[in-house]
């Protein structure tokens, strides 16, 4: 669970700007969960074992998918900076000209044969993951007129119990989409959307092969990152 006190760090449930959450924002009070819900240990996750190209996004098909490879990776931490470790990281995200594997998705823009957009990890003993990809494209999206979304992945963490999972994205650097996106802007604190914006990190960038990009999340607290799903 975070917290929700810190104000102006978590995005509203409504958010008028943000056209689809006006659909799915709950318009009856909530109900409460029965005592001892959120306490449920189980499930986790899937069943199906992590294999070894979860977490290499470029290496799950037959050649290597089109676009720029890239090495995010960071540390899931608490608000007193202990690692989270043993915890699932999930993340999704379009291919490099903007195209998700989705049913949904009709963007005129190329599917890549090479790239599902889907990746798993789980944390080591430090809080730490990392994963491989492909760079994702800007897309547009119906929300408002040329209305398009900065580049971005998807990240899903689950906690102790199902009911702790949370959803967030991850930014990359210097996007010139961040001032005319309204997702990115539904986090009313300035300093709580930089957290969604990874870093260039020549540390994590490999020679001769990728650039990497640090993303560090904070499950709750003060400095806790922005997250889409709150309990
Ligand atoms: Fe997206």
């Amino acid at each position: 669970m975070i917290d929700r006190d810190v104000k102006g760090t978590q995005p509203p449930l409504l958010y008028p700007g943000y056209k689809s959450t006006v659909r799915r924002a709950p318009s009856q009070p909530l109900i409460r969960l029965p005592d001892g819900f959120g306490d449920l240990a189980a499930p986790l996750f899937g069943y199906l074992p992590i294999g070894d190209t979860d977490n290499d996004l470029t290496r799950q098909h037959a050649s290597e998918p089109q676009g720029e490879r890239i090495i995010v990776s960071g540390r899931v931490i608490d608000e007193e900076g202990r690692a989270v470790s043993n915890t699932l990281v999930e993340i999704w995200q379009c291919n490099a000209a903007g195209r998700y594997l989705h049913v949904r998705d009709d963007h005129p823009a190329p599917l890549d044969p090479n790239f599902t957009g889907a990746g798993r990890t789980m944390t080591d003993a430090e809080g730490r993951y990392r994963f491989v990809t492909i760079k994702p494209g800007a897309y547009p999206w119906r929300n408002h007129p040329n209305a398009w979304r900065p580049a971005h992945i998807h990240f899903s963490l689950f906690g102790s119990s199902f009911q702790s999972r949370l959803v967030t994205q991850m930014y990359f650097p210097n996007d010139p989409l961040f001032p005319y996106d309204p997702i990115f802007h539904s986090i009313p604190d300035a300093r709580a959307r930089e957290r969604l914006v990874s870093q260039f990190d020549l540390a994590l960038t490999e020679p001769e092969w990728a650039l990497g990009y640090r993303f560090d999340i904070v499950l709750r607290g003060r400095d806790s990152t922005p997250f889409e799903q709150r309990t």
